[in-house]
């Protein structure tokens, strides 16, 4: 089947979107407000893309109903221009599910999921203690594009809780942090528990020798 972007509808283009761009990793955003209100919300749109400087890329919708009108974590970073990305863990699933309610920009989700945070080592936006990973960012840029926006972080300042951090690289212990990532939406997620598998990367010395050996 093929389909023409042209003639499908905002919301078609987004199932087709979400099922094929995966799976995909959950960015768990902390902000704050103006007036400090703390506010969390997940996003799956989202990957680093570069590491000199560390960047981290976030594609943010708009608030339901009508006008362009980027939702609460969007706008916070706007303001303060800071945010935590927190890595949502099997465990984590419910409470990050909690935080995806569109409450109104009063409400702190961390408090009706009965998240405790811990401060930050350089942002002055808290990261979730129960997260066993916080990716502290500023705001490069916000690009607006039509109905779109992509947020741009740079990433100041990494924590990972010491069992996940093998320090030989260090690398980071990721087939012991059981993270989920989101699928096709209509609540679908892959656990990363028992599921991997290694496909050793190749020189082309490798591959010469395979050919010969063939
Ligand atoms: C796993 C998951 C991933 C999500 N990813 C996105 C996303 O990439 N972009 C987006 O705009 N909304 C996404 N959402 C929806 C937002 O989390 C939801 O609209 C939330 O209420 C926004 O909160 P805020 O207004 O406090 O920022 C996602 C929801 C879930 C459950």
């Amino acid at each position: 089947m093929d389909f023409d972007l042209t003639q499908t509808t905002p919301h078609q283009t987004y199932n087709l979107l979400i099922g094929l761009v995966v799976p995909r990793p959950i960015a768990w955003i902390t902000t704050r407000n103006l007036a400090g209100q703390l506010n969390a919300a997940p996003f799956s749109a989202y990957n680093y893309v570069g590491t000199d400087p560390p960047l981290v890329a976030i594609g943010v919708g708009n608030r339901p109903g009508p006008g362009v009108i980027g939702k609460d974590t969007a706008q916070n970073i706007r303001q303060t221009r800071e945010f935590v990305i927190n890595l949502v863990t099997e465990e984590l699933g419910p409470a990050m599910n909690l935080c995806a309610i569109d409450f109104p920009a009063e409400v702190d989700e961390l408090t009706i999921a009965g998240l405790a945070t811990e401060p930050s080592k350089v942002v002055g936006v808290p990261r979730i203690a129960r997260s066993p990973a916080s990716l502290e960012c500023r705001e490069v840029t916000t690009m607006e594009i039509g109905r779109s926006r992509v947020i741009l972080g740079q990433v100041v300042s990494i924590h990972v809780r010491d069992e996940f951090v093998d320090p030989k690289g260090p690398y980071i212990r990721a087939d012991q942090m059981h993270t989920i990532g989101r699928m096709n939406g209509l609540g679908n997620y892959v656990r990363t528990r028992d599921a991997f598998f290694q496909i050793p990367r190749l020189t082309q010395a490798d591959w010469l020798r395979r050919q010969g050996g063939a």
